[in-house]
């Protein structure tokens, strides 16, 4: 199978292109520079043929959000699937698969969503999810869509795990505010296993919830990390002071979605890692997931 990733440099990308090779798939992978102004028909000759399409290209979150930096998150995603959406329309024989990102911060940070619930999140992350999930949504009813909703990916080698870790090594490590917000997650091992279902389930299409299917709240989180570590946990931190240090984005800190896996579970989707404690047993185990994850999906 020809597979293109666009955002295959990345964190996932990497790990899904090692996935995907490991299946026998011809792996073509995409950079910022195939999306430039005046390329638009290198990219189309670069999908010919192509049997599927993986969309991880973004910006990272992790840098302050100011305003020029918030034009780059929104352009990385929402005109990077523009474009990639419009050369798989001009494909004389589309994909058959489109796999497209969008993330859990879809939706409200209180209560808890499957995939059809109609909501109207009023923050910035809620809005780049909208348009990223409609771009995705204008691709040609040929190629099947799928549009997984990303949690936090847990991982020894990319994501939020390692730094936040290392915090915790240190005794930084604490709850945020009340700890009662939620503090939603997926281990990369299953997520890989999600896009492996994806492939086999021809029947399965539209929005994909990929988040643990355990509630996990931010206080639990913390609890439960400075256990495995063996590290006192004695801090709470209060959230204005994240955000006089991390800005706009301490938003993703101090707030967190409970996203239901519902659609997954109902199609026959099961979870290795449905609680924290397990997923912190596995990840402080220290097993890189690039030399281990291969044998697990
Ligand atoms: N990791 C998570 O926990 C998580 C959770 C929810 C959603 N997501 C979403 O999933 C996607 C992949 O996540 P990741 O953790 O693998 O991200 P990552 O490690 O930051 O990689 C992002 C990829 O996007 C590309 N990129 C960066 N800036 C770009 C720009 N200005 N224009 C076009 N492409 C650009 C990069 O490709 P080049 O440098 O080769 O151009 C890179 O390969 C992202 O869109 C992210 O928002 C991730």
């Amino acid at each position: 199978m020809k597979t293109i990733i666009a955002g295959a440099s990345g964190f996932i990308g990497q790990h899904l292109c090692s996935m995907l090779k490991s299946i026998g798939d011809e792996i073509i992978t995409l950079s910022r520079e195939d999306f430039i102004t005046g390329k638009f028909d290198l990219l189309v000759h670069k999908l010919n043929g192509a049997d599927r399409i993986f969309n991880l290209a973004g910006a990272p979150l992790n840098r302050r959000w100011t305003r020029e930096y918030k034009k780059e998150i929104f352009n990385s995603r929402i005109q990077t699937t523009a474009k990639l959406v419009a050369a798989i329309n001009e494909q004389p024989t589309p994909p058959s698969l489109f796999v497209s990102t969008s993330a859990i911060g879809y939706y409200p940070s209180d209560g808890a969503y499957i995939e059809n619930a109609e909501v109207y999140t009023p923050t910035f992350l809620a809005y780049i999810c909208r348009k990223w999930e409609k771009e995705a949504e204008q691709v040609t009813p040929q190629t099947r869509l799928v549009i997984t909703r990303l949690a936090p990916v847990l991982s020894t080698d990319g994501g939020i795990f390692p730094p936040l870790a290392s915090l915790f090594r240190y005794g930084l490590g604490g709850k945020i505010g009340s700890g009662k917000q939620a503090f939603p997650w997926i281990m990369l091992t299953d997520l890989l296993r999600i896009y492996r279902f994806i492939i086999e389930h021809t029947e399965l299409k539209g929005v994909l919830n990929c988040s643990a299917p355990d509630i996990t709240d931010n206080a639990l989180w913390a609890k439960s990390l400075g256990q495995e570590l063996r590290r006192p946990v004695l801090w709470t931190i209060p959230p204005y002071l994240l955000r006089a240090i991390l800005g706009e984005r301490s938003v993703l800190l101090t707030e967190g979605q409970h996203a239901i896996p519902y659609k997954l579970e109902k199609n026959g989707f099961t979870f290795e890692y449905t609680n924290i404690c397990d997923a912190l047993d596995r990840l402080c185990e220290k097993k890189s997931d690039i030399t281990s994850h291969v044998l697990e999906y």
